[in-house]
């Protein structure tokens, strides 16, 4: 763990007593710790015992009273390579899911850059009860890792589950998520996302309804996980940077395809999840059309398969993951797309299903791999169904 940078944000709780351990177990790891600690965990634990083990200042107010200065929540939330809180207290999981904003450790998760882990503690009745339920299964749908509570005995005297994980065990899970966060560091990947727009004249186009989001957030991932990303991405209101993103902005097909051409051979991996418009008119106007006509026709010629491409020119050194939107029979032309366009898997996921596609946050997936094995997903957040996805890739791909 030398130099990882981790975030802590401590709760109020009785557990908050064994973050003094957690911090000695991760300084011993050579990590970079910074503590925010809300209020109320300032009853648990002493302010001065956090700072002196984390060997850096503790942040507990949006105000530093001494000075008149302000803690920047957005530079703590940019700060991190995960942002770790523990304990987590019912109160503050409450707020998290509900994205309230009170104090600073709250306010720093909804600007947290860095993927977030927490590790609840509570009395039994209140991990088991159903509002504590439903909040943990909201925040994970959010895109948060959990580490469940222990059983034992607890400091109200009852025994269950309930208690913070052991910090050995926090440090374990930490240790696997930067193991897995390393797992394409070094690797290139290239990834079209959004609409292509096929120009008629200088006012019109033909397109469709991609938001770019699919794309974007499989960008989002491969980054988390150490990759140089190549995204080509048609028009879209997404907006994302990172020190290892090469972001290039192209209307159409025939730009699309020449910038897949211009770096194929030097990626690992490339997951084309962009909307190409298969067809472009054959030969747009110079000016706008004026509607002089009842009628009019435009011609249109087919459009490169930039995908199909890449499969065509893919050494056995590289992976190829091709999407397939449909409105019917979904598992049949995925089934077709992914041999005639020789991808190692292909993401099928079809507009009969609600909350899935385009411009919504959701999709549900099927992947089926070359070795025809289908897996059904649940509809999720289009954050998640890239942690699938990448995570298929990792798992199941051998390069
Ligand atoms: O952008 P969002 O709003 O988040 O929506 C996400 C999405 C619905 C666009 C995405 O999940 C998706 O399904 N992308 C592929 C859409 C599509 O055009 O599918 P297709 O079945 O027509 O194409 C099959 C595959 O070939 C795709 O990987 C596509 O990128 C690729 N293709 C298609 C035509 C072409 N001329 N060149 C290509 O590279």
């Amino acid at each position: 763990m030398k130099g990882k940078r981790i975030l802590l944000g401590i709760t109020g709780g009785i557990a908050a007593y064994k973050i003094a351990f957690l911090i000695r177990l991760l300084k011993k790891k050579e990590a970079d710790v910074k503590c925010i600690m809300t209020p109320a965990s300032c009853d648990f634990i002493s302010p001065l015992t956090i700072a002196t083990l984390s060997e850096n200042p503790v942040y507990i107010d949006f105000w530093n009273q001494k000075d008149g200065t302000w803690t920047n929540h957005v530079d703590l939330g940019m700060w991190p390579d995960v942002f770790l809180i523990a304990p987590l207290t019912a109160n503050t999981l409450a707020k998290l899911i509900h994205g309230q904003s009170d104090n600073l450790l709250t306010a720093t998760f909804l600007s947290a850059k860095s993927p977030v882990i927490v590790a609840p503690a509570m009395d039994l009745d209140m991990y088991i009860h159903p509002a504590t339920k439903r909040n943990l299964a909201q925040l994970e749908l959010d895109g948060v890792q959990i580490i469940p509570a222990e059983s034992g005995e607890l400091a109200s005297g009852l025994v269950g589950q309930g208690r913070l994980a052991e910090p050995e065990n926090i440090v374990a899970v930490l240790e696997e998520f930067f193991a897995k966060s390393n797992a394409f560091q070094g690797q290139k990947v290239l990834i079209t996302a959004g609409p292509t727009y096929e120009r008629i004249d200088p006012v019109r186009f033909i397109g469709n309804h991609s938001s770019g989001k699919m794309g974007f957030e499989i960008a989002k991932v491969f980054l988390s996980q150490g990759a140089e990303v190549t995204l080509i991405s048609g028009p879209t209101k997404e907006k994302l940077t990172h020190k290892n993103l090469i972001l290039h902005s192209i209307q159409t097909a025939e730009e699309m395809l020449a910038e897949v051409q211009s770096c194929w051979k030097t990626m690992n991996v490339g997951v084309f999840a962009a909307a190409v418009a298969d067809y472009r008119p054959e030969s747009p106007e110079v000016q706008k059309i004026k509607k002089n006509e009842e009628r009019m026709t435009i011609n249109l010629v087919k459009n490169p398969d930039i995908l199909a491409w890449a499969g065509a020119n893919k050494t056995e050194n590289q992976k190829l993951v091709g999407f397939a939107l449909e409105t019917n029979d979904a598992e049949k032309h995925g089934f077709d797309k992914l041999k005639r366009k020789n991808l190692d898997f292909i993401v099928v996921n079809t507009l009969e299903d609600k909350g899935a596609g385009f411009g919504v946050d959701t999709n549900r997936i099927k992947i089926i791999d070359k070795s025809n094995k289908l897996i059904s997903f649940e509809l999720k957040p289009k954050h998640q169904v890239a942690l699938d996805i990448v995570n298929y890739l990792k798992e199941n791909i051998e390069s």
